[in-house]
Parts: C-alpha cells; structure tokens; sequence
C-alpha cells in the first residue's frame, strides 16, 4: 500500500507519516510538499533513510509535476494536508490561500482520477462553520452545521470541502474530508498561539492576546487528529464527513496563563492587543459520528498533552531557533510591531 501525504513537511503533516511509519510496516508512505515558510525538511531528519519513506519537493498546484510522481508511484490512498493555514496570514494576503487550498486540492483530485487513487482524504478545519456565540455552550457544530466562514483562509478550506464533495458526486472518487478542531503538539510552526507563548515566555518577550483573550478554541493533541485520519482513510464511507474534537474547550486567556505556569514565569508578560480582523468567537465540535461510526476517541488529556508539548519546545530549542531566526522575524514584526506599541 502505497500513501502519498501532501504538506508533510508541516505540522500534523509530519506527526502523521511518523505515526503511519511506525503503525503500518508494510506501507510506503511519500510526502509531497513544496516547502513553503511552513514546511521544514529538518522535521523529517529522522525518517528520510527509511526505506519506506520518499520525499518529493512540488507544489500540488505544480501539474506536470503532481501528474509525473503520481505515474511513478501509483498510490493506492492520497491524504492531502498541504495548506496555507494560518488566519493571519490569509487576512495580509488572500491570493495564495486560494491558489494552494483550491486549486492544488483540484489538481491532486485529478491526478487522483487519472491514475485511479482508491482514496483521497482531504484535511478539512472546524473553521469551515463559521463560529458560535460565547453564551451558548449548548451549541456545537455537527457534519450538517451550515459552512459559514469568516476569514480568507476558512473560504478557501470550504471551498476544497465543496470541490471534493463535487468530485464525489460528479465523478465517483472515493474521497473523504475530516473536519477537526485546533491541534497543538511538537513541531507547530511558531506562528500558531502555543508555540508563539511558549517561545515567547521563554525569551521573556511579551505574549501578545488578541483582544481580551475571551475566544475559545476546541484543543486537540496532534496524535489523536493522526489515529482520526487512519480509521477514516480505513474504515470511513466514500463521500463521507467526519467532525474531529474531543470536547476540550479553553479560553485563550487561560491557555497563555497555564503555559506561564507550567513555565514558571511572570503574568505580567501577557499584553493585550489589537483583535483579529473578523475574529471567531467559539469553535465546538460534536464527535459524535466519528465515536459511533468509527470507534474513535481522544486518548491525550489536555493537561498532559500541554506539559508534554511544552517540554518538547524546551527539549527542540534548535528547532524553532533556526526558524524564529530567519524570515519569520519580518513576519512578526509584521504582524506585532504595532501591536506591542
Ligand atoms: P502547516 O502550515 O504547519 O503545514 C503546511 C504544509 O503544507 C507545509 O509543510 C507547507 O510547506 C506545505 N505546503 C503549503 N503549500 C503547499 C503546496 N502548494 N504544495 C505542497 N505543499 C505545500 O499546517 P498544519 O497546521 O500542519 O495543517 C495541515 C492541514 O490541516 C491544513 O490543511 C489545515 O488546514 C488543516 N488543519 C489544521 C489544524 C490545526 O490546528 N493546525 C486543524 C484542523 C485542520
Ligand atoms: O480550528 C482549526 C484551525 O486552528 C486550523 O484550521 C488552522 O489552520 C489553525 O491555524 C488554527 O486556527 P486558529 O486561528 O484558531 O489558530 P491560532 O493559533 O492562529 O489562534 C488561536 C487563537 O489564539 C485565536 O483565537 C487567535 C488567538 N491568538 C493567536 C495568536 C497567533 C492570540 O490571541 N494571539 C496570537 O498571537
């Protein structure tokens, strides 16, 4: 069985072909990712000698390119993370958001086609909902909630969403889309809200809240995203939906506060600042078909989870150093100078 897994370069992306590697001996598993800000070959340092591991550098909206790897292949199941994914950067600048999320998943879906793919999953966000009021607890999204985004970034991951249900239905490829709720774990890019604290606190800078911190987000650890997308390209129907949350629902406010302790520094580190453009509320999902139909469930308490991640940033300083020291400095200036003001 031959598994090609887009933007494996990135953040789940990587967590997952370590997971496959080690769960699935007699798979072949080929990461196709063109290394964007996002992407870091150092990630995958340890399984490049693996016999069982091929990299390949192309953009999946490179059509000779996919096309070319996918005739030397031939790959029994594609699972595509690759993605512009951060809301901020969607917000400074659209276009690419668009160019990867939609027509790199329009182009791998072809490939699919043409060489008769058995499954194409495709990685989908909770953000495709929109958001829910912070008053309503009550309230969570199912896989029959209405798609109703709020940023550039979750407009083009519905988009994909629609696209690849079309491609079912239009086609008969056999996909399948998972909507998951925000992960955290080792090797998120430093642009994302934990490792951002974490890197922060570390280097005694301010910890920039948007707002008054009040959003909630739904938290899972990365693994337990991994294991959800292993039973849904297994066992999951063709031209299915899955909700992926395990009902872990924090404040930002309190997520930086705990990081701060489970650190040992000062709260007087946190700032408020300029909010988020459009800025969703409350992100909840309802698992509830995944645990039925597939039997899966979250296995890392939160707790544990945060200790475990912050720890690896302390334990891979080399890591994020490398990378806070390069463009990701413009980037942030960017992004805080005139917040942090
Ligand atoms: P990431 O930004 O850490 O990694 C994205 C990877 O995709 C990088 O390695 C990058 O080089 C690669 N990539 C970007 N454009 C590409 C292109 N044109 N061709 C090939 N590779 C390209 O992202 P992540 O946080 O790991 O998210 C992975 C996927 O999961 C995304 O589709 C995202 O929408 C989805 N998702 C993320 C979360 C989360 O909390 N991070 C939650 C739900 C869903
Ligand atoms: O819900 C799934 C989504 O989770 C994924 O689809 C996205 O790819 C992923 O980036 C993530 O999106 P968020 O916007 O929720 O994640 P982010 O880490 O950017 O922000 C989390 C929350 O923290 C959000 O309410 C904004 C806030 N925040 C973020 C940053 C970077 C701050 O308060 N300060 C910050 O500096």
């Amino acid at each position: 069985m031959t598994v090609f897994v887009t933007g494996g370069a990135g953040f789940i992306g990587s967590n997952f072909i370590f997971y496959m590697l080690h769960k699935h001996h007699d798979y072949r598993i080929v990461c196709i990712d063109s290394l964007t800000y996002a992407g870091n070959l150092s990630t995958l340092s340890s399984v490049m000698d693996d016999p069982a591991f091929r990299f390949a550098r192309i953009s999946i909206t490179d059509k000779e390119g996919i096309d070319k790897i996918f005739e030397e292949e031939h790959p029994d199941t594609v699972v595509n993370f690759a993605a512009e994914s951060h809301v901020d950067r969607s917000i400074e600048n659209p276009s690419i958001f668009l160019e990867t999320n939609i027509i790199g998943t329009q182009i791998l879906m072809d490939a699919c086609r043409k060489y008769g793919v058995k499954r194409f999953h495709q990685v989908s966000t909770d953000e495709v909902y929109g958001d829910l009021p912070l008053d309503r607890p009550d309230l969570f999204f199912t896989e029959k909630t209405p798609l109703k985004t709020s940023s550039p970034y979750s407009a083009s991951k519905a988009s994909a969403d629609l696209l690849v249900l079309a491609y079912h239905r239009t086609y008969g490829l056999p996909v399948s889309v998972s909507r998951c709720s925000n992960n955290y774990g080792p090797y998120q890019f430093p642009e994302k809200l934990i490792p951002l604290m974490v890197i922060n606190a570390l280097n005694g800078k301010p910890l920039p809240v948007y707002g008054s911190g009040e959003n909630v987000r739904d938290w899972l650890y990365v693994e337990d995203h991994c294991k959800a997308v292993d039973l849904i390209i297994h066992n999951g129907e063709a031209g299915t939906v899955y909700n992926v949350g395990g009902h872990n629902e924090m404040r930002n406010i309190d997520i930086v506060k705990t990081i701060i302790g489970i650190l040992g520094k000062d709260e007087s580190l946190i700032k408020f600042v300029e909010d988020r453009k459009g800025h969703d509320r409350r992100y909840a999902i309802d698992p509830a078909k995944i645990s039925t139909d597939l039997g899966w469930k979250p296995e890392t308490a939160f707790a544990e989870g945060l200790k475990k991640t912050v720890q690896w940033y302390l334990d891979n300083q080399i890591w994020w150093e490398e990378i806070i020291s390069g463009e990701y400095r413009e980037y942030y200036d960017k992004m805080y100078a005139k917040r942090l003001v």
